[in-house]
């Protein structure tokens, strides 16, 4: 058979080493904020370079080789004077540029320091991690991958290390922030440059944009940062690595213009996204309120809000070179002059993709799970299973804390990076996830209930937070439910179907499905939940619970993805372009949703009508006390 099952060598998740944390806020909570942003901040830059200022540095890019090349070619093809062409180019690299400006930055540093301290309760972060991105700066430019699920990633991580005297980065924002003029202008000068969304076609803005990052790079102005996923994720799950900048940091590498690029993956984890209820909102298409000052009211009721903590993880510095080990030939590069923009050959385009898809899986990796995640997974199925019984009762808390502690221990094993408090007694913790949540669930006498689209979506977004670690064994668990037998090779081709299938909504690596199927199956088997003969994949009896908890959580995905498909059966008769599509699905659920209700609905007038001709009947029947008796239980259970 095609795949060996070596899973016996696969390496125990169990066994990754982590930092500790240490939380930043305690001392800004004894000491003065205004000291604080006035002290000496002196950082360390690559190899002791003194930092050029902001307008050498536009002047260096609007002189450099590919920059003129760039321009006579686009003289040649639109017939315009170079110097039109240059004056424009001004133009646009005034528009990029950010102006980094330490008195903004001492001004962030003083206003944040109190919206932080009102806002969270802690914000952690690991130490050794700051000391090796410390240490990657001095000796190679520096990247920085942070996670994105909120405004605030920035800010945050510019406060982070400006806190611990790190060179501050200079760092890569969508063109959105630009419709609030002043907002823009202070973004720019705590060091964020800006770029268009949308530029595809023009030559000319494409290399004033590469080469401003790379002159930044490689001279060691500041570590860039830009976000891999290239928006924020509105559910919490990763999104599929966007290829651009990473293309544009990796380039001096490959051209041999630096010895080697570090790049340093950052997991941001939010105990409460500020952003919460508004995600869900804009997924279920409810418009954006206007700004206005009753925004403003809202910003005093977030701030008097508990958000719990942060916890921000430097993961370990990946170099580049050593990624490239064997699997680029750099030499292709010798034969065109550096200068001449072209587009990547097909194997470095693919070692780009498989570099992209890594690191998104080290931000994954080391994302922080809160108690919380947990409990919102465990709800959201019961909460499912009891919808579909037409049940609307909650969960016993001393029922829903044994489940929170089995899959505590389960998602240990499965190597997650979980925060659950040991010395607390589990039902403490349950119940002050519980507590901080209480937008989401309520508690009334010992039970707790769930309810409404936007807090479901919500919930969600917690669950989505633990995805990446069960994902893969999720996918095993169903290929099992769905291949035809349980002959080894059948699973594993149901496995690779529904990889295959979800490759666009998880973080899969391209081509390491047999790796991935490995994993799974060591996971599985290690918990006791499978069990392998020759041919054979065998369920345990206490494997059951497990399996069924692993598939349950891609039914929301599946159903996702057998909606889409009815909808282009039945209703997509005309092209539709992307902006359209997603509306129109939107309409097509509500569609069948408020079908199911009509049902509903239909179900209790007949029932109604059974009550009244009971009613009758026994009325005339004289007082037949145990119709009476059903026609009150009957009112009561419809007026629930
Ligand atoms: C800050 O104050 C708390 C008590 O209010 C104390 O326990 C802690 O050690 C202090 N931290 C620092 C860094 O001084
Ligand atoms: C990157 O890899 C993914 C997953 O295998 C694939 O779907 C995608 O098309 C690749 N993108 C590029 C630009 O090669």
């Amino acid at each position: 058979s095609k795949c060996v099952y070596t899973y016996k060598e696969h390496r125990d998740p169990m066994l990754k080493k982590r930092d500790d944390f240490e939380d930043i806020l305690e001392e800004r909570r004894n000491s003065s904020d205004l000291k604080y942003a006035l002290r000496c901040y002196t950082p360390v830059l690559y190899k002791g370079v003194t930092p050029c200022t902001s307008s050498m540095l536009k002047s260096m890019v609007l002189q450099s080789d590919q920059l003129h090349y760039v321009i006579n070619q686009v003289s040649k093809e639109t017939g315009k004077a170079t110097d039109d062409i240059k004056e424009e180019a001004s133009a646009i690299l005034e528009e990029m540029a950010q102006c980094l400006q330490l008195s903004t930055v001492r001004f962030f540093a003083f206003t944040l320091s109190k919206a932080f301290k009102t806002l969270f309760r802690s914000i952690c972060v690991n130490e050794d991690g700051i000391q090796r991105l410390q240490q990657a700066i001095q000796e190679h430019p520096v990247v920085l991958l942070p996670s994105h699920r909120s405004y605030m990633d920035f800010l945050l991580m510019s406060y982070i290390l400006y806190t611990y005297d790190v060179a501050l980065p200079v760092i890569a924002a969508g063109m959105d922030f630009m419709g609030m003029k002043f907002v823009g202008e202070m973004l720019r000068m705590s060091g964020a440059f800006f770029i268009r969304r949308s530029f595809g076609g023009d030559k000319l803005y494409w290399a004033l944009f590469s080469e401003y990052v790379k002159t930044m790079l490689k001279n060691g102005f500041a570590p860039v940062e830009f976000f891999l996923e290239g928006t924020r994720s509105r559910t919490s799950k990763s999104l599929t690595p966007k290829l651009g900048l990473l293309n544009i940091v990796m380039d001096p590498f490959l051209k041999g213009e630096v010895f080697d690029v570090n790049v340093v993956p950052v997991s941001i984890s939010y105990e409460r996204v500020l952003e919460e209820t508004l995600y869900a909102r804009e997924l279920l298409g409810i418009p954006k309120p206007k700004e206005s000052t009753s925004g403003l009211f809202k910003a005093r009721k977030i701030l008097s809000e508990d958000y719990g903590s942060i916890h921000v993880y430097f993961g370990q510095p990946v170099s580049v070179r050593s990624l490239a080990q064997g699997k680029v030939n750099r030499c292709q590069f010798n034969l065109v002059p550096r200068h001449i923009p072209r587009r990547p050959s097909e194997d470095i385009a693919s070692f780009v993709n498989d570099s992209a898809y890594r690191l998104v899986r080290a931000q994954e990796e080391n994302m922080v799970l809160k108690p919380w995640v947990l409990v919102a997974s465990l709800l959201l199925q019961y909460h499912h299973q009891n919808q579909a019984a037409g049940q609307k009762r909650g969960i016993a808390l001393g029922e829903l804390t044994a489940q929170a502690v089995w899959l505590r221990d389960l998602s240990r094993q499965y190597g997650a990076f979980l925060h659950w408090p040991d010395h607390i007694p589990p039902s403490e913790v349950v119940s002050s996830s519980l507590t901080l949540h209480r937008g989401l669930v309520r508690i009334c006498e010992d039970k707790e209930l769930l309810s409404q689209a936007v807090i479901l979506l919500s919930c969600a977004s917690y669950r989505n937070q633990a995805l990446h670690v069960f994902v893969r064994p999720a996918l095993l668990a169903l290929a099992i439910h769905t291949a035809s037998s349980n002959q080894k090779q059948e699973v594993f081709n149901s496995f690779s179907f529904l990889r295959n299938m979800f490759s666009n909504e998880f973080i899969l690596c391209p081509g390491a499905t047999v790796q991935d199927f490995e994993e799974a199956c060591y996971l599985l088997v290690k918990t006791g939940a499978l069990q392998f003969t020759q041919q054979e994949v065998l369920v345990t009896e206490r494997g059951h619970r497990t399996l069924a908890f692993l598939s349950t959580m891609l039914d929301p995905f599946l159903q996702g993805y057998q909606v889409v498909c009815r909808f282009l059966c039945e209703e997509a008769t005309e092209t539709l372009t992307e902006k359209q599509f997603i509306p129109a699905v939107r309409k097509f659920i509500k569609k069948l949703l408020l079908a199911g209700f009509y049902l509903l609905l239909f179900l209790r007038f007949s029932f109604v009508c059974v009550c009244v001709f009971f009613f009758t009947s026994a009325f005339y029947k004289m007082h037949n006390c145990v119709l009476c008796v059903c026609v009150c239980v009957c009112v009561c259970v419809l007026s629930r």
